[in-house]
């Protein structure tokens, strides 16, 4: 007999719901960073905020990888010819650093642009050619903005709205006001991949601050010169982030370790460099490191103490409450700077060198490496690497693995940040040097 009609029509649908099944299945399968592939096309621009991105989490092998890349600058001499060509060796610098690395997040640690370059109306179109080695990998990145990133025509709000057209930006901004800048914010990481909803307990935390400094946007003396912004971590971002630490321990009912990123370091690092230890400054062996920025730029440099940036002072003293809040910090690891190229140490803050307004608890402070062919300096350029281990942070045992990946391959200034760090001896770091030959 031949089969009903009915039968064949019943039979086609069952067919086709497999097919969609297995279609929707499919889709669900892909990764979740896939910008390409995953649901409605992407804008022409590549741009997509469509969903949000899940939380941070360990790899299932219980580490967290943060490759920070610092001082990209990107933009200058935007009409050729050698500043197009330093841009793209810049881009194959991450793209080198992410091919070697297994980066769990990237970090832009300030001065993506160099701001006082750059036309207002395409001066964040940079970030475009920047993140792309990261929309590649599926990675997700987290910036703080620098002293270049905020002038006549650029800034921070700028650069942000600009990185929030792709979902794979954390960079957030938790602290209004115009004296707190932009990049404030901080990210949990979990100890496993979850959903939005139930993450459980972070296992560390990631702050974020904006050193701020170069100019405000599109504000002019009477003279028709720029208006300076403070260069440092501006009080009110430093009470938000004592109440919000305080309230996460609250919440949580335990320390939860941390590190910290902001642009430019604060004054307790130029007395290390300067004073710290016996003998005093940076030990070859024991804080291996590039250390040709001596003195260092650091935080309220070039203001004076009344608010003042008319050439007539040094130092202001404005990084002292960040100092202090950094130092009352239980749990933090270290303190990830770029803005100085030239220096690409680490160094233990521990106790009250002389000189130091504020005594050091143990936290590391680190220098990465100048990542970009922009900006000052031709150190080779490389990306500090930060490795955590869920195991030892459950022991309550406050360390990190970090190292330099360079572009030319190499590693550079492995060292473990542990309790014996400064005391521990380590091969020195050579002082490479690298060329942009088309420039
Ligand atoms: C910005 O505009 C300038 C001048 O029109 C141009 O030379 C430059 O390539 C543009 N930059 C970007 C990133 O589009
Ligand atoms: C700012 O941008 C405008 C228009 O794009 C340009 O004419 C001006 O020269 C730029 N200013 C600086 C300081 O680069
Ligand atoms: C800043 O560092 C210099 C050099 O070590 C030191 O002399 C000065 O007292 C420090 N000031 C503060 C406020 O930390
Ligand atoms: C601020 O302090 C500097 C250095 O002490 C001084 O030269 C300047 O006149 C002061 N400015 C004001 C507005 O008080
Ligand atoms: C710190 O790390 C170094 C290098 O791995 C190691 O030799 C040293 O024993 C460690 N110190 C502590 C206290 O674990």
């Amino acid at each position: 007999m031949q089969p009903t009609p009915t039968v064949s029509i019943a039979e086609m649908l069952r067919q086709i719901i497999i097919l969609l099944t297995s279609a929707a299945l499919s889709l669900q399968a892909l990764p979740p960073l896939n910008v390409q592939v995953q649901g409605q096309l992407p804008r022409a621009d590549g741009s997509d905020t469509r969903r949000p991105l899940r939380p941070l989490s360990f790899s299932p092998d219980g580490t967290f990888q943060v490759s920070i890349f610092e001082d990209l600058h990107f933009g200058e001499n935007e009409e050729g010819p050698w500043g197009p060509e330093q841009d793209k060796l810049t881009v194959k610098v991450i793209n080198e650093v992410l091919d070697k690395e297994s980066a769990g997040l990237v970090v832009l640690n300030g001065d993506l642009i160099t701001g006082e370059n750059t036309f207002q109306h395409n001066s964040t179109a940079y970030i475009n050619e920047m993140v792309a080695p990261m929309l590649e990998r599926r990675l997700s990145w987290a910036s703080t903005y620098g002293n270049h990133d905020y002038d006549v025509n650029i800034s921070g709000a700028l650069i942000l709205e600009r990185e929030r057209r792709w979902r794979n930006s954390r960079t957030m901004s938790m602290v209004p006001g115009r004296d707190a800048g932009v990049s404030n914010y901080y990210l949990p990481v979990y100890p496993r991949k979850c959903c939005r909803r139930d993450c459980g307990s972070p296992e560390l935390i990631l702050w974020f601050f904006d050193s701020r400094g170069g100019n405000y946007f599109q504000e002019h003396r009477a003279d028709g010169s720029a208006v300076p912004q403070p260069n440092w971590v501006d009080e009110s971002v430093v009470r938000w982030f004592e109440e919000t630490s305080a309230g996460l321990a609250a919440q949580y009912g335990r320390t939860i370790p941390s590190l910290a990123f902001v642009h430019i370091p604060t004054n307790a690092s130029l007395t290390l460099q300067t004073e710290g230890g016996p003998g005093g400054g940076i030990d070859p062996n024991r804080e291996p490191g590039i250390n040709d920025d001596y003195n260092l730029a650091q935080q309220g440099q070039g203001w004076c103490a009344n608010g003042t940036a008319d050439g007539t002072c040094a130092y202001g003293g404005q990084d002292v409450p960040f100092m202090r809040a950094m130092a009352a910090t239980q749990g933090l690891i270290g303190v990830f700077s770029g803005h100085d190229h030239g220096d690409t140490w680490c160094h233990r803050w521990d106790g009250l060198v002389p000189g130091m307004a504020v005594a050091g608890t143990g936290a590391a402070l680190c220098f990465g490496q100048h990542s970009g062919y922009g900006g000052y300096g031709d150190w080779v350029r490389g990306s500090r690497q930060v490795r955590l281990s869920l195991e030892t942070l459950r022991e309550r045992k406050w360390e990190a693995e970090t190292w330099i990946r360079l572009e030319t391959g190499n590693v550079v200034g492995a060292v473990t940040l542990n309790a014996t760090y400064g005391t521990d001896v380590y091969p020195a770091t050579p002082n490479d040097k690298t060329y942009c030959t088309t420039c």
